[in-house]
């Protein structure tokens, strides 16, 4: 290894460190890939799962529901943590309209030990659009910044939610 490469790494690894000390902390989404971006995972909920049909834009259960689906809980008030919700969305639940998401879920015992196969005909989970770890992670982040806990929907969630201030679903909430 030519001299100037073994120099230059500890260098470059010292420099960051200095650096570090000296910027604001950063949020945790940052700090781990494995953490998710609410933003993405907005667009994820919004857009990809469509978890709104059953469990509203804004995560209440009612908001903006489809009608002909089935109703979904109020996500505002789940009392679920994170590793929780990272199981109800890729394994669903089992016996409820809920949809699994993970792409091996119920192939190789990642949900519950279980495969399709044990579920009696009709009973199994339906299956929701395939999701990759960075996605859950990133519905998951969006569900703990914007959702859990954040009481009745605003004019102003429902706007960034549907990232257009004069959405029809936002209407009533002005
Ligand atoms: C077809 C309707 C439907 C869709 C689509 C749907 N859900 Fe659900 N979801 C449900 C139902 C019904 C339950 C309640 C399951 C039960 O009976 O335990 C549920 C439960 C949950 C729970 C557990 C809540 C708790 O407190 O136990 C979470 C979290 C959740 N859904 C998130 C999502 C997310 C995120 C998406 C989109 C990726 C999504 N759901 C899509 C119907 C749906």
């Amino acid at each position: 290894m030519p001299l100037s490469s073994t120099v230059a790494i500890p260098l470059a690894a010292l420099t960051l460190a200095l650096a570090t000390l000296h910027a604001p902390p950063l949020r945790a989404q940052e700090t781990d890939q494995h953490i998710g971006d609410p933003e993405r995972g907005r667009v994820v909920y919004r857009s990809v799962g469509y978890c709104g049909n059953c469990h509203g834009w804004a995560g209440d259960g009612k908001s903006g529901t489809n009608l002909q689906a089935p109703v979904g809980p109020n996500l505002r008030e789940t009392p679920l943590d994170t590793a929780a919700l990272i199981e109800v969305i890729g394994c669903g639940r089992p016996g409820s309209a809920m949809p699994y998401h993970d792409r091996a879920a119920y192939r190789d015992g990642r949900c519950f030990g279980m495969g399709l196969d044990d579920f009696a005909p009709g009973n199994a989970p339906p299956r929701g659009k395939t999701f990759n770890d960075r996605d859950v992670a990133n519905i998951v982040a969006y569900l703990e910044t914007y959702v859990i806990g954040r009481g009745e929907p605003t004019y102003e969630e429902c706007a960034e939610f549907y990232d257009n201030p004069s959405a029809r679903a936002c209407a009533g909430l002005r």
